[in-house]
């Protein structure tokens, strides 16, 4: 295992009296200090990012919210806020010194308007609870994604998320018709009426999901829901490059109403998923990549796949082999290929994880020179890409590059950008890519960017450094 990026550590106190400010707020119980508790808050999931925090503050709800933010503006404490702590690019881990404010206690479950297909949960709810909560009422939520389990809908909601049912529903952002966020000077900014209609001035709602935790704190969200989908059906295809899964993606979507999964991995990634998960090959032979698609209704659409399959096996000679799961055992074990990659690769070393946006016209083209960039940069490093097909989302993940992640991280998005993309897709720009910003924003988005937080967070309370230096 090899050994993140480490901030300098500050003493594990905080300024003086704000420990003491803040247990009033939320009771002693919530307000951790002791380096054992606080630990886990401190890390990021890849291990690459960490940081002392002066303290961890639990608030439960929005009024907690607002007095731990006027708490901390009073004592000069800055902020970080973090949710399920899955995210990928350090925005949610302390750089050292501020205070950790975790949402995970702010997690009531509203009663769900069935009849408007909404609900108004808290900011700490994980994505799993609240799709178990919609089941019961045959709905569920636009968007999904592996790290379902820990992800909060605060989380979500703050980097934007994509995941896996872009293609049908778009990203989380699409799913919020309202929203409750703590400001920097502890007023509340509350709209949850979800009015699908709403033409009353700027869309607050709108920039303050993906603001990355730096324009206010989430603590509660209204989001449109979608039917729940339970008859699925999903196939494997071995391919022999990703041109020939872009022409079956296409194919594919013409002929596929109900399809809402595309999702792209290659040789390489499939050897590291079999080697840490034991998982026999999912179709005989080795194929340079393979296509995970699937289909979602409300009866059983297997046929209608594979119908479509064998008119494409016919016509495209690119498709080696096909293989449809339509029990939910065998839907799994499917998945389990696509979705075991990031806990796969991390399981080898720390990665250099980079999330890009590629028009598709070049994406081919941008998949084939990634690993060429990633070697001028960091000689013997091993890439694995796979990704989100539809909406051109490469995730490249470098292995093996210590001492050269910023060389890496400059390739792989010059790259990128020269071929129009962009430098995140959907993790979000955090810590991690603050200094590339430009690369995918001009002068004069950045001097609006950074005048929308002046004026929203005019001393920087909320976590500094990131998305904005
Ligand atoms: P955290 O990691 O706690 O925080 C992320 C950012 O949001 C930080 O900047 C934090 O300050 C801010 N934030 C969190 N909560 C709030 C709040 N209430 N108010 C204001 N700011 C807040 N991402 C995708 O987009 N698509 C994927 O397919 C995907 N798959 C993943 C798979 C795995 C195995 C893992 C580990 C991660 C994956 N991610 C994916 C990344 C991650 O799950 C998402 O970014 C997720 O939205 C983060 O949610 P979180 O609650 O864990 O947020
Ligand atoms: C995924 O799609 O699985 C994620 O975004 C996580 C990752 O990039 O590792
Ligand atoms: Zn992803």
């Amino acid at each position: 295992v090899t050994v993140g990026r480490t901030w300098a550590s500050p003493p594990a106190t905080a300024p003086g009296g704000l420990v003491a400010a803040l247990r009033e707020v939320v009771g002693a119980a919530h307000v951790l200090v002791d380096p054992e508790l606080t630990a886990t808050y401190e890390t990021d999931w890849t291990r690459r990012f960490t940081g002392r925090a002066h303290c961890v503050v639990r608030p439960a709800s929005t009024p907690e919210v607002a007095a731990v933010l006027r708490a901390c503006a009073a004592h000069a404490a800055t902020v970080v806020t973090q949710g399920g702590n899955t995210g990928l690019v350090g925005g949610g881990v302390p750089a050292g010194g501020e205070v950790l404010l975790s949402t995970t206690r702010i997690a009531d479950l509203g009663d769900v308007d069935r009849v408007a297909a909404q609900v108004t949960v808290g900011a700490g709810v994980p994505l799993v609870a609240l799709q178990t909560h919609l089941r019961a009422y045959g709905l569920d939520v636009g968007v999904d994604l592996p790290a379902r389990d820990s992800a909060t809908v605060g989380g979500l909601v703050a980097t934007n998320a994509g995941g896996e049912r872009v293609l049908r529903y778009g990203s989380m952002r699409a799913q919020v018709v309202g929203m409750e966020a703590v400001l920097a000077d502890g007023s509340v900014l509350s709209r949850l009426a979800g009015l699908p209609k709403d033409n009353t001035g700027y869309d607050l709602v709108g920039l303050l999901a993906g603001s990355e935790g730096t324009l206010g704190v989430i603590t509660r969200v209204r989001l449109r829901l979608v039917p729940l989908l339970a008859a699925r059906s999903v196939a494997l295809l071995a391919l022999d490059g990703i041109a020939a899964a872009l022409a079956a993606l296409a194919a594919l979507k013409e002929r596929l109403p109900t399809l809402d999964a595309a999702e792209l991995f290659l040789a390489e990634g499939l050897d590291l998923v079999r080697s840490h998960t034991g998982l026999p090959a999912p179709v005989p032979g080795a194929h340079p990549a393979y296509l995970l698609v699937e289909c979602a209704d409300r009866s059983d659409p297997s046929e209608r796949l594979l119908a479509a399959l064998g008119e494409l096996s016919g016509a495209m000679p690119g498709i080696s082999d096909a293989v449809v799961a339509e029990d939910q055992a065998s839907r799994h074990k499917l998945w389990r290929y696509r979705e075991a990659h990031t806990e796969s690769i991390s399981a080898v070393g720390v990665p250099v994880k980079l999330d890009v946006g590629v028009p598709l016209a070049a994406f081919a083209a941008v998949a084939s020179s990634v690993g060429p960039a990633v070697e001028g940069a960091a000689p013997g490093a091993r890439t694995i890409v796979f990704g989100h097909l539809n909406e051109g989302n490469l995730h490249v993940n470098v292995l093996g590059a210590q001492g050269r992640e910023d060389a890496v991280t400059d390739a792989v998005l010059r790259l990128v950008t020269a071929h129009g993309g962009s430098i995140s897709a959907e993790h979000g720009v955090g810590r991690a890519k603050v200094a590339w910003l430009p690369l995918s924003r001009s002068e004069p988005e950045l001097a609006a960017m950074r005048a929308i937080k002046r004026s929203l967070d005019p001393t920087g309370l909320l976590n500094p450094g990131v998305l904005i230096s």
